[in-house]
This record gives structure tokens, C-alpha cells and sequence, in this order.
């Protein structure tokens, strides 16, 4: 290539405005939700990095498509678009369409969940593992000893520790265990991907102990980009072929269609299991709606066929993969430590390195994350204790990590609004030792990072 630059592979179309504040107006707006960024209205905030999630650009082709929507109730060609579409990279023998991925956990789980029941994953995302928790089985990581060292560079972090699963296994029985998981890319070990050798060898033990593999595959094409890149012999493969086998290789799956196939909603449950299907479109009419339409519009169905043929084109994820690079490395530049090395859809600080003197069960991933937003408007999202320190028998502990997720939407920000994200994080930084850490004041009894208050502790 002659230029070193890679630029946005596309133009702007129409805008949105962003609202500029000040700080104390910051100040203000946080200390009324408690110190809780979810709680913010989203026009106070400048640079909303606190999920990728439903939050990317949709193009030109995604919005045509939606004039295109059938919204016949059952049957819609709409439906017939986005199975060909799904097929097309998951050629699963069941599609069961959700209104975004928590409610395909919900069901499946529902469906092969319950007391007695443990469900392994490399890393369960808060979701995932709520939902496992939920049915009152237990959810267990198991990632490579690599991945919780946030400082240490390794190709495939988000690997699954496959000597642990054959121990697990061994242990507690594959009749225990209803599936194994595996998250590509890992959200919660740091936006990690996960080598094809990996799954091969994940699929080899699950077969042996007769178990089924399911993909939890919202970032499933930056997952295979990054095979493209770091994985030996897979260099001259398109990333549609890569998702492919990923898909050969399980039997089923659960999706966001919010994640890669850039869409504002969506998601499915798609597997191969003739009987289980049965069931899982027993619960889908209860909740979501008929199975040709699940939890969506057919106008969704739209967006999400023709998102997730964008999702998998080469310059586009060039562009992604480097662009979220380009604000991890300018980061560890400006000594802020990161999860190294820089994940597919975001870069996570390590907030309890940046801040030692802040105890984990007081929360430095939250006080990162408030004080980054007082300081520039960037909202960013804790993953650490606050999301994972209640145990199920009600006791609290340190998560594995205190981190900072600043997650990058897809097509929506440009290259100055991330070198101003970086000056923020520098300033930050700086006055690091000024930081305090926090006191929860309020806690719902599940996903208690959503509506948790929390004070200063001076
Ligand atoms: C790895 C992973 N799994 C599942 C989900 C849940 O998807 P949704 O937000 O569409 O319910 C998410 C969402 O962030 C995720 O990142």
C-alpha cells in the first residue's frame, strides 16, 4: 500500500449534532444519578463510547433496505432476506429471530438450563451469565491463564483454557453440562479474539464428551479478521470463509445483530438440534412473537441482512480492527495502562493499575469512568466489580480485573473525536492520585451496574 494512513472507508451522509457542556454541568448531571453513567440523559454526554452495542452508523444500502420491509405477519420476504443472509455465514438447520441477544440467551437457557446445570464459556458476558444464573445453574469462565494478566501481548486472549474444560468435564460429567460456549471476540477479557486452533480444539473435547458447542458470536467477523491477520496459513482467506468454519465448528449459536452486523436491533438463536428447536420456538411465541418475525420488524430483518454483508467486507474491517488500535496505542503512549493488546471493538484501561490506591471493592473501574466523563463528556463503561462482584451466594469480591471499556461504534466517530477521547484520557491520568474511590448507596438484587448509586468516599 503507498500510504500509511488508513482512512474511514467511507463518506458522511447526514449528521447528528453533539450538545457541548461544561464541566460543572457534568459535575452536576452525575451526581444526580449517583455516580451511574447508564443513568445519564445521552444528550449531556460528548463522546458516548459506553457500548458498540446497536449504537453503529447504518449505511446508505441498510436504510434503502428498510424501505423494503414487509411487515406481514407471517411468512415476510423481509424474513426470507435475513435467513439467506444468516445462512449465508451461519448455514445452521434452525434461525429463531430475537429482539436483540439476551432474549436468545433467555430462551436457550430457559430451554437447557436449571439447578445442577454448569455452562462453560471463555468468558460469559454480564448477559450471558445472568441469564445462565438465572435458571439457577452455575456459569463458569475459563480462559487462558493469559488472559488475566492485562499487561501480557498474546495473539489470542480470548482463548478458552481447553485443559480446564477437559477437567471440568471429567469432573462434573457432560450430562451437567447442557453446552459449552465460547464468546467471539471476548467482551469481557478485553474485546479478545479467539484462534481457530482454539475452537478446533474446544469442538474436539466437546465431542468426546458429547456435549454441544454454541458460538456466543456477536463480533464474530472482528473475530475473524483478526484469524486473517495473526493466525499462521489463514492469511489468504476471505472472512467469510473463516466465519464459515467457526460456524462448522458449533452447533449452535446466540447473536446481537446490534454488534457486527451493525444494526440498531436484532438478534437469534440459531442451532441444528431438530428437537431443541422445537422447544425454543415454543418459548419464542410466548415472548418475542411468531418465528418468522421473532422479537423484529420485518423492516430489522432488513437492516440486519444487509448489515451483516457489510459486516464481513475486508476494507471495512481493516478500518475497524486499525482505528481501534490507533486509540490503544496512543493511550499506552500517553502511559495509560491498557488490556494489551488492543481488542477488536474497544480499548479497556486497566483502572486498577492506573489506580492502586484504590481497593478493587471500592470500585476504581467506576471512579475512572465518572471522573473521564466529568473531565470531557467521554462515557466509557466499568467492567470489573461493579458488573461481576456479587457472587451468586450473595457475598461480594473482586472481579478478576477492575477495567474501563471505551467502546467504539461502528462508522460513527471520526479520527479528531478520538485523538480528543485520548487528550481526555491523558488529562485524567495525570491527576490520577486525585481520584477517590466509591461507596455503593443502592443495589438491585441482578445486573447491578445498571442501576447502582454510588458516593464519593473522602
Ligand atoms: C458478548 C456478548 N454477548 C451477549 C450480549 C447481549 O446482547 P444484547 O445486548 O443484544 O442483548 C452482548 C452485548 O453487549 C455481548 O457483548
Amino acid at each position: 500500500m503507498a500510504f500509511r494512513t488508513i482512512i474511514e472507508p467511507f463518506r458522511i451522509h447526514s449528521v447528528e449534532p453533539l450538545r457541548m457542556t461544561t464541566e460543572g454541568e457534568r459535575r452536576a448531571a452525575i451526581a444526580d444519578v449517583g455516580l451511574n453513567l447508564f443513568g445519564l440523559h445521552a444528550t449531556d454526554v460528548l463522546i458516548d463510547l459506553l457500548t458498540d452495542s446497536g449504537t453503529g452508523a447504518m449505511s446508505r444500502d441498510q436504510w434503502a433496505a428498510i424501505q423494503h420491509g414487509d411487515e406481514s405477519y407471517a411468512g415476510s420476504p423481509s424474513w426470507y432476506v435475513f435467513l439467506d443472509a444468516v445462512r449465508e455465514l451461519f448455514p445452521f438447520r434452525h434461525v429463531i429471530p430475537t429482539h436483540q441477544g439476551r432474549a436468545a440467551e433467555k430462551i436457550l437457557f430457559t430451554a437447557i438450563g436449571g439447578p445442577g446445570k454448569v455452562v462453560p464459556n471463555n468468558a460469559h458476558f454480564d448477559t450471558t451469565r445472568a441469564n445462565v444464573e438465572f435458571t439457577g445453574a452455575e456459569a463458569v469462565d475459563l480462559p487462558i491463564p493469559e488472559a488475566l494478566v492485562p499487561s501480557l501481548e498474546h495473539p489470542f486472549k480470548g482463548n478458552m483454557d481447553v485443559d480446564a474444560l477437559e477437567r471440568l468435564l471429567t469432573e462434573r460429567g457432560g450430562d451437567a453440562v447442557p453446552a459449552v460456549f465460547v464468546t467471539v471476540t471476548n467482551n469481557s477479557g478485553g474485546g479478545q479474539p479467539v484462534s481457530l486452533a482454539n475452537l478446533r480444539a474446544v469442538r474436539e473435547v466437546c465431542s468426546a464428551f458429547g456435549v454441544p458447542l454454541f458460538l456466543d458470536a456477536c463480533r464474530f467477523a472482528e473475530n475473524a479478521w483478526f484469524i486473517r491477520e495473526r493466525e499462521p496459513e489463514q492469511s489468504d482467506r476471505t472472512v467469510a470463509d473463516i466465519v464459515r468454519e467457526m460456524a462448522s465448528l458449533a452447533d449452535g449459536m446466540t447473536m446481537s445483530a446490534k454488534k457486527d452486523p451493525i444494526a440498531n436491533i436484532g438478534g437469534w438463536l440459531a442451532l441444528d438440534d431438530d428437537d431443541l428447536a422445537d422447544r425454543c420456538r415454543s418459548l419464542l411465541v410466548l415472548t418475542e412473537g411468531f418465528p418468522t418475525y421473532g422479537g423484529l420488524a420485518g423492516r430489522d430483518l432488513e437492516a440486519i441482512a444487509q448489515g451483516l454483508h457489510e459486516a464481513v467486507g475486508h476494507e471495512y474491517l481493516r478500518y475497524r480492527i486499525r482505528s481501534t488500535a490507533y486509540l490503544g496505542d496512543a493511550l499506552v503512549h500517553a502511559g495509560v495502562p491498557i488490556v494489551l493488546p488492543t481488542g477488536g471493538h474497544a480499548v479497556y484501561i486497566d483502572a486498577r493499575e492506573l489506580l492502586p490506591h484504590i481497593p478493587p471493592l471500592q470500585y476504581p473501574g467506576q471512579a475512572l469512568a465518572v471522573a473521564l466523563y466529568e473531565t470531557g463528556g467521554v462515557r466509557g463503561c466499568e467492567i470489573g466489580t461493579v458488573m461481576f462482584g456479587r457472587q451468586p451466594d450473595g457475598s461480594e469480591q473482586p472481579a478478576a480485573m477492575d477495567l474501563v471499556r471505551l467502546a467504539i461504534p461502528r462508522r460513527t466517530y471520526t479520527q479528531s473525536h478520538i485523538d480528543y477521547v485520548i487528550e481526555v484520557c491523558a488529562a485524567v491520568a495525570e491527576r490520577r492520585s486525585e481520584l477517590h474511590g466509591l461507596r455503593m448507596t443502592f443495589e438491585p438484587p441482578a445486573l447491578r451496574h445498571f442501576t447502582a448509586r454510588f458516593e464519593p468516599i473522602r
